[in-house]
């Protein structure tokens, strides 16, 4: 397989949450292969100052932007803001996520519940549409196509106790991949990506001596990610690499879930 399946020169990448964690990860690794790239999240300073880090150390062209993605009105200024100062995008990357702690369902209030529901879903479905949208006009006019990458996780297919409104939300995002393949083909291809345990600032407020004791016996790999070991996925999914994949849904998780993605 030659390298340049993976080359990226002139796309413009746009990823939310990529001011840091595997965000970050990737926006540096598209724009190692050429890519102009748009982060974007809350703080838009952490965006601008990742941005200018990335320029320097690779003379790449990325920009920071200020968006809160559960946001439904500030989706499309973004894809606006986006064009304008990079072109169209080739690539969205629907990465940002949280999931705030609770300590029983009932706990779980109604604005936690709808926060959750807006960060990991809502925003993606909206972003995700307009750019798909857009990517598919394009496809009839300049014969150009486009890649949408969700990020879920694997509490949509194993979710734990401690994380149910996220697992809920991140699952629609599983079936917005699929929806959307079906939807926005041939010109838009629509992948998820399903992370296992990585060790971004999440894991932060992990008990590790008892994720590695986890780690040890339930993780084939035995260990939580490293955040670079997001990229081969990422690429693969952003790039021609993945010419014939739409719809999928790839676990990156050291081989922890054993259902089937
Ligand atoms: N790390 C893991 O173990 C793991 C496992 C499974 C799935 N995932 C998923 O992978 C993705 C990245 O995770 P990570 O570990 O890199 O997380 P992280 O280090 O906590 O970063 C989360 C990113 O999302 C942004 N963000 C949060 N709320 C936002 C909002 N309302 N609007 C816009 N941006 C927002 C944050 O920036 P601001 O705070 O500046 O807004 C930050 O850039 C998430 O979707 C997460 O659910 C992670």
């Amino acid at each position: 397989m030659s390298d340049d399946l993976f080359d990226m020169t002139g796309k413009v990448v746009a990823i939310t949450g990529g001011g840091r964690g595997l965000g970050r990860e990737m926006a540096e690794a598209f724009a190692s292969r050429g890519a102009k790239v748009a982060i974007a999240s809350r703080k838009a300073e952490v965006c601008q100052q990742t941005a200018s880090e990335i320029n320097g150390e690779l003379g790449a062209e990325v920009i920071g932007l200020g968006l809160h993605v559960g946001r439904w009105d500030q989706i499309e200024p973004f894809v606006n803001e986006v064009t304008e100062q990079l072109g169209p995008i080739d690539v969205l990357v629907n990465n940002a996520g949280s999931s705030p702690l609770y300590s029983t369902l009932t706990e779980v209030s109604e604005k936690l519940f709808d926060s959750v529901m807006a960060v990991n879903l809502k925003g993606p479905f909206r972003l995700s549409a307009l750019v798909a949208e857009q990517m598919a006009e394009r496809a009839e006019t300049a014969g150009t196509g486009g890649s949408i990458i969700n990020i879920s996780s694997i509490a949509s297919a194993e979710p734990s106790a401690a994380e149910v409104p996220y697992a809920l939300a991140k699952s629609g995002l599983n079936t917005l991949t699929v929806a959307m393949a079906h939807m926005y083909g041939p010109s838009v291809r629509v992948n998820c990506i399903m992370p296992g345990p990585f060790l971004t600032d999440i894991s932060q407020a992990w008990d590790m001596d008892a994720f590695n004791k986890m780690a040890r016996n339930r993780i084939p790999l035995q260990r939580g990610g490293k955040p670079s070991e997001i990229v081969g996925a990422a690429l693969y999914l952003a790039s021609d690499a993945s010419s014939y994949t739409t719809g999928s849904i790839i676990k990156v998780d050291g081989g922890m879930t054993w259902a089937p993605a």
